[in-house]
């Protein structure tokens, strides 16, 4: 069934594990992720940004989603990723959402809390959750580009004020992750004492982690050897998710790695029978690169396999 993230995201917090929140735009995508999960026995959460809704037309996605649920048998979240605003998140708790994000991370902090609050109250009231940021991650935020001057890591004791004063159920943190495939310019690294301060302001509200993606060195290097021109691509490495999850983050949110895996195995597929012009034979290897990808994440770095 669709479902809220809350009651995951109570036992996730307890445990070493998280759970992958995955941008879905079309339906490759989607089947993809969803077989991963179905293979994992994995909770899942399927998010979708204002461009995805743009490029597939809301409908379509909410369809995909439903007919995923149907097909799978699992416990689906459908979460709204970067709400820009509440009329965007009310629109998403009336299409049947469980989960919405309000990112108002970029107005003044006051302003942050009453947009939140505002939609704190209206998703509460449908019984759907809702995620906010505090704080700047640099790099791509939909239609937000936040250049690495302007980004902001997360306050603990903001946190804390925040969390008290809009009653929201999970909050996006800045911490040194960025979003897209260029996350760090020389060794990564990411401010574990300040999550960990976070989480001691904030007990039980489970943290969100963006920017997520590892940016695999092997799809990178499929899509350079085959054309492309990703070079010097970096992300978060594995072992800094798994320490992520052990301290209250319990939202991991995946895009750029989906976006490359598909690439990836659509660039080699291209390259390999240049008479290929069957759609199908191009995004069904996508889709099986993004499938293995995702079972590899679920099972070996978020640790949620065998929980349904
Ligand atoms: O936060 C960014 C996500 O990767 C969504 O990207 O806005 O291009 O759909 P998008
Ligand atoms: P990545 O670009 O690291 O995949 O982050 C995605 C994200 O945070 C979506 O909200
Ligand atoms: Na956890
Ligand atoms: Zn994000």
């Amino acid at each position: 069934p669709l479902i809220t993230s809350q009651s995951l995201f109570e036992k996730a917090y307890e445990k070493d594990y998280a759970i992958g929140a995955f941008n879905v735009n079309n339906m490759e995508i989607i089947q993809g992720i969803v077989d991963a999960a179905k293979e994992e026995r994995s909770p899942l959460i399927l998010q979708v940004s204002a461009g995805a809704r743009k490029y597939a037309n809301p409908i379509y996605l909410k369809k995909l989603v439903e007919a995923a649920v149907e097909d799978s048998g699992l416990p689906i979240v459908l979460h709204l990723d970067h709400g820009e605003s509440f009329e965007i998140c009310k629109q998403c708790v009336d299409d049947g959402f469980t989960s919405v994000m309000i990112d108002a991370s970029h107005h003044p902090f006051e302003e942050n809390i009453a947009i939140t609050k505002k939609v704190v109250e209206y998703a509460h009231a449908h019984g759907v959750v809702v995620e906010a940021e505090l704080g700047r991650l640099a790099g791509v935020e939909d239609a937000v580009n936040v250049s690495a001057a302007d980004a902001t890591y997360t306050d603990p004791d903001q946190a804390q004020e925040f969390v008290e004063k809009t009653g929201v159920d999970a909050l996006a943190v800045a911490i040194g992750t960025s979003h897209g495939a260029y996350k760090f310019k020389g060794e990564p690294n990411l401010d574990f004492a300040r999550l960990k301060a976070i989480a001691a302001k904030i007990p039980g509200t489970p943290m969100v982690l963006h920017g997520a993606s590892t940016v695999l060195p092997e799809f990178v290097k499929i899509c350079n050897q085959y054309g492309g021109q990703i070079p010097g691509a970096q992300g978060v490495p594995e072992a800094m998710i798994r320490e992520a999850a052990r301290h209250g983050v319990c939202k991991v949110n995946i895009d750029t790695d989906l976006r490359l895996a598909m690439t990836a195995a659509i660039r080699k597929e291209f390259a390999e029978d240049p008479t290929n012009f069957d759609p199908r034979k191009y995004l069904g290897p996508g889709r099986d690169a993004i499938r293995e990808m995702v079972k590899h994440k679920i099972r070996n770095v978020l640790g949620s396999s065998g929980l349904v």
